[in-house]
C-alpha cells in the first residue's frame, strides 16, 4: 500500500495537483479524502504499509500550502475546475443530520452533495461559478467592503461565472432604501456588474415555509427564555424547558408568532442543534425573532423576521451560489451553515474564508464609522477623511486605485496584519501620477518683489502638464505668467539659513520653477521681528546660476490683478493611533487636525478652466480634485493624497 502511494501514485504530489485546481479546498480534507479513495481501491492500511519504504525519497511530498490564493492572478480555469464538484461527489448516506461531526474532530464540515442534487444543481447552473456579495444595507460600504467585492466578482469575473449583489435585508431597524440606493451606485463604480440584484427578503416566504418544515422534522421549537436565559444556558450547555415540546405545539406557535398574535420578546423560533457542542454557533441559534416593524423592502407583510444564521446559508444555496467566500471571523458558523442545509437535504454551497483587510489609523467597524457620522465628529459617510468607498471617491480615488491596492496586498487565509494606510496611498499616487496633469499653487503666500524686473512686463512661460510631455505638443503645457509681483509658499523663506536647506534666505537664492533663479536681497518686516511681510529679490535672467532649491510660485498675472484665489481643503489622517480600535476611547484619538481649510491659496490662472471631476498634481504640494462645493466665482479643490512624505520636512529639494 504504501509503495503504491509512495511510488506509483505520490499522495503528496496528487495532493499538490488536486489543490493547484482547487485553491479553495480544505488541505488536510483533500489529503484525507484521497486516502480514503486509495484505501477503497487498495484495501485497508497493514502493519507492512506502516514500516517506512528504505529506498531514498525520491520525490518529497508537494508542500500544500493554504497560503496566497490570488483570485486576479491564477491561471485561466480547466473545464474541469469550472465545475467545484468533481472531486467530492458524496454518496447519498451522507445527507443525514449528523451534529457530532461538526468540529468534534477539530475538522472543519465541508459541502457534501448528493449527486441527485449535484446533478439539479449543475443543470441549473450550466456549471458557472456563482457568488454573492451579500452586504447588509445598514450603513455605507467602506474599503474592507472593496476586498469583498474584490474577491466575490473577481472570482466569478476571471471564472466566467455569475456575481449577485444581494442585500442581506433580514433586520428591519437598521436597513434604509439611501442605503441600499448607496451600495448600488458604488458597487457600479467600483467597475462591477451584478449578475442579478437580489435581497434576503425576496425569499422570506420560502424561508418561512422551510422553517416549518424544519418543525416537522422536529428540528426547530418555540422557544420562550429571554437573551439572558438563552446565553445563561448556552453556557452551561443546558437544553431549554421548552426544547423537547410537541411539534404540533411549535407548529401551532410559529403559526401565532406570523399572525401577530405573540408579543415581541415573547417567543423565537431556535434550531434544534448541538447544546453540547463547545462552538456556542451550534447551541440552537434563533431562526426567527418576532418584530412589529414594517421593512424597507417586503413592507408590512412580515412581523417574524430570519436571522442572519438561518437566512443567509438557505439563500446561497435557493440561489445555487458554488462559492460562499467570506471573512475569517464566520469560520466558527461553518457548523451551523451546513446543520441547516442537511437537515433541510438542499444543495450545499462550498464555503471558504478569508483574512479581513485592516487598516492602520482608520476605523472599519460600521458601528463606530455610524457613530462618528451620526455624532458628526467627520462630515457625513462621505467624508474624504474616511475610508468609506464614497469617502475615497469625493476625495478624487479613483476606483482603479482601490483595486489595484486590493490586488497588491492579496488574498490569504492566515495574514491578518494591520495594513498601512501608506500602502493604499502609494496606489493612488502611482495611478495620480500618470492621470493629473500638473499646475501650481501656492496655499500661504508671501510676497516677493522682483527689483530688477521693468514694472507692467510680464513674461509668459511654458508649464508642463506631464513631467515627460512632448516637447512639440502644444496641449502639453500651461502659461505661467511671470511679472514684478510674485508669491511664494512662506514655509519656503528662512531667515535662518542652514546647510541642509535649500529654500530661499537672506542672499540665498533658489530656482523658480519654469521660470529664473532669484536671489533674496532683502526682508521687508512688519511691526513685529516675526512678521515678514515681503521679500525683495533679484532675477537672473541669463538663468547662469544654478540654486539646488526648486520652488512652485505664482505671479501676478498684470499689474495690479491678484492672482486666481482657490480654496483648499488639506486632509491628515483621522486616527493618531495606528490601531484606534483596540483603544477604549478611540474618539479621544481623533487627529484634531485632520482637516485644514485654506480659504485663499494663490493659484496660475489656467487653473481658472478646471471642472469637476479634473484631477491636478499642484507641484510639491500633492494631488488635488475639484470638489462639488466649487462656485464659479470660486473654485474649491480637495487634496486626495500628499506627494510622497517630503514636503514641508525639509524644506524643499
Ligand atoms: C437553483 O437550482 C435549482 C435546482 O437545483 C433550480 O430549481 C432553481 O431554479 C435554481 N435557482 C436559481 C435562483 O437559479
Ligand atoms: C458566534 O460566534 C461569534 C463570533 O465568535 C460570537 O460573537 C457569537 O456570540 C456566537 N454566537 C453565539 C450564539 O454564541
Ligand atoms: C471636499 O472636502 C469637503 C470638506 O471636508 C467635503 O465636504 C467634500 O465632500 C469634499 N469633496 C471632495 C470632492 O472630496
Ligand atoms: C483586525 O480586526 C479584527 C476585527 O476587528 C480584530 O479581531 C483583529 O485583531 C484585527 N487585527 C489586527 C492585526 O489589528
Ligand atoms: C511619476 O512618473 C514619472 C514618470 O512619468 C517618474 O519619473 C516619477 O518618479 C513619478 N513620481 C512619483 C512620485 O511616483
Amino acid at each position: 500500500w504504501s509503495l503504491i502511494l509512495h511510488f506509483l501514485l505520490p499522495v503528496g504530489g496528487l495532493c499538490g495537483q488536486v489543490r493547484k485546481r482547487h485553491p479553495w479546498g480544505d488541505a488536510k480534507a483533500t489529503k484525507e479524502e484521497i486516502e480514503k479513495k486509495l484505501a477503497e481501491i487498495l484495501g485497508p492500511k497493514t502493519e507492512a504499509d506502516n514500516v517506512k519504504p528504505v529506498k531514498k525519497k525520491k520525490e518529497k511530498p508537494a508542500k500544500v500550502e493554504e497560503k496566497k490564493v490570488a483570485v486576479a492572478t491564477a491561471a485561466p480555469p480547466s473545464e474541469e475546475e469550472l465545475n467545484p464538484y468533481t472531486i467530492f461527489p458524496q454518496p447519498a448516506e451522507n445527507n443525514k443530520v449528523h451534529t457530532e461531526i461538526f468540529f468534534s474532530d477539530g475538522n472543519i464540515w465541508r459541502a457534501h452533495n448528493t449527486k441527485e442534487i449535484l446533478e439539479k444543481h449543475l443543470k441549473a447552473t450550466g456549471g458557472k461559478v456563482m457568488t454573492r456579495f451579500p452586504p447588509e444595507p445598514n450603513g455605507y460600504l467602506h474599503i474592507g467592503h472593496a476586498k469583498a467585492m474584490f474577491i466575490d466578482f473577481g472570482l466569478a469575473k476571471e471564472r466566467n461565472g455569475h456575481c449577485y449583489l444581494r442585500f442581506d435585508d433580514t433586520n428591519p431597524e437598521a436597513e434604509k432604501k439611501e442605503y441600499i440606493d448607496h451600495i448600488q451606485e458604488i458597487v457600479k463604480w467600483m467597475g462591477w456588474e451584478p449578475y442579478k440584484v437580489t435581497y434576503t427578503s425576496d425569499y422570506f416566504q420560502a424561508l418561512y415555509e422551510h422553517a416549518v418544515e424544519l418543525i416537522r422534522k422536529g428540528l426547530a421549537y418555540v422557544d420562550h427564555q429571554t437573551a439572558e436565559q438563552i446565553k445563561e444556558y448556552r453556557e452551561k450547555k443546558m437544553n431549554s424547558p421548552w426544547r423537547d415540546r410537541p411539534i404540533e405545539e411549535s407548529l401551532q406557535l410559529f403559526e401565532d408568532m406570523r399572525r401577530g398574535l405573540i408579543a415581541e420578546g415573547a417567543a423565537t423560533l431556535r434550531m434544534k442543534q448541538d447544546m453540547q457542542n463547545d462552538n456556542k454557533n451550534m447551541s440552537d441559534l434563533i431562526a426567527y425573532r418576532i418584530k412589529f416593524t414594517p421593512h424597507p423592502h417586503a413592507g408590512d407583510k412580515w412581523c417574524i423576521y430570519p436571522s442572519y444564521d438561518y437566512a443567509h446559508c438557505m439563500v446561497d444555496s435557493l440561489e445555487n451560489i458554488t462559492h460562499s467566500l467570506c471573512t475569517l471571523e464566520f469560520d466558527i458558523r461553518r457548523p451551523s451553515y451546513y446543520w441547516l442545509l442537511v437537515a433541510l437535504g438542499l444543495y450545499q454551497p462550498h464555503v471558504w474564508e478569508y483574512s479581513r483587510l485592516n487598516i492602520s489609523h482608520t476605523m472599519m467597524s460600521k458601528r463606530k464609522l455610524n457613530r462618528l457620522v451620526t455624532e458628526k465628529w467627520v462630515d457625513g459617510w462621505d467624508d474624504p477623511r474616511l475610508l468609506t468607498l464614497a469617502g475615497l471617491r469625493r476625495r478624487g480615488v479613483s476606483a482603479n486605485a482601490i483595486n489595484s491596492f486590493i490586488r497588491g496586498i492579496g488574498i490569504t487565509r492566515s495574514d491578518n496584519s494591520l495594513i498601512r494606510v501608506d500602502r493604499l496611498e502609494y496606489h493612488i499616487r502611482e495611478e495620480l501620477n500618470k492621470t493629473a496633469s500638473r499646475t501650481m499653487v501656492v496655499l500661504h503666500p508671501l510676497k516677493v518683489v522682483i527689483t530688477n524686473l521693468e514694472d507692467g512686463k510680464v513674461i509668459d512661460l511654458d508649464g508642463k502638464k506631464w513631467p515627460d510631455a512632448p516637447a512639440d505638443e502644444a496641449s502639453s503645457y500651461y502659461k505661467v505668467p511671470f511679472s514684478k509681483i510674485i508669491y511664494i509658499e512662506k514655509t519656503d523663506f528662512r531667515v535662518k539659513d542652514s546647510k541642509d536647506y535649500y529654500g530661499l534666505a537672506p542672499g540665498k537664492s533658489a530656482l523658480l520653477r519654469y521660470a529664473f533663479p532669484i536671489k533674496c536681497t532683502e526682508v521687508i518686516y512688519g511691526d513685529n521681528p516675526d512678521d515678514i511681510v515681503e521679500i525683495r529679490a533679484e532675477y537672473d535672467p541669463s538663468k547662469t546660476s544654478k540654486p539646488k532649491g526648486v520652488l512652485h510660485w505664482v505671479a501676478q498675472p498684470a499689474p495690479g490683478v491678484d492672482p486666481l484665489k482657490v480654496e483648499i481643503r488639506l486632509f491628515e489622517k483621522l486616527f493618531l493611533s495606528e490601531n484606534p480600535a483596540e483603544l477604549e476611547d478611540w474618539l479621544g484619538d481623533l487627529n484634531p487636525h485632520s482637516k485644514e481649510v485654506v480659504k485663499d491659496a494663490y493659484a496660475v490662472p489656467s487653473l481658472a478652466t478646471a471642472v469637476l471631476g479634473d484631477k491636478f498634481q499642484f507641484e510639491r504640494l500633492g494631488y488635488f480634485a475639484v470638489d462639488t462645493d466649487s462656485t464659479p466665482e470660486k473654485l474649491v479643490f480637495n487634496r486626495t493624497v500628499t506627494l510622497r512624505d517630503s514636503y514641508g520636512k525639509a524644506g524643499p529639494k
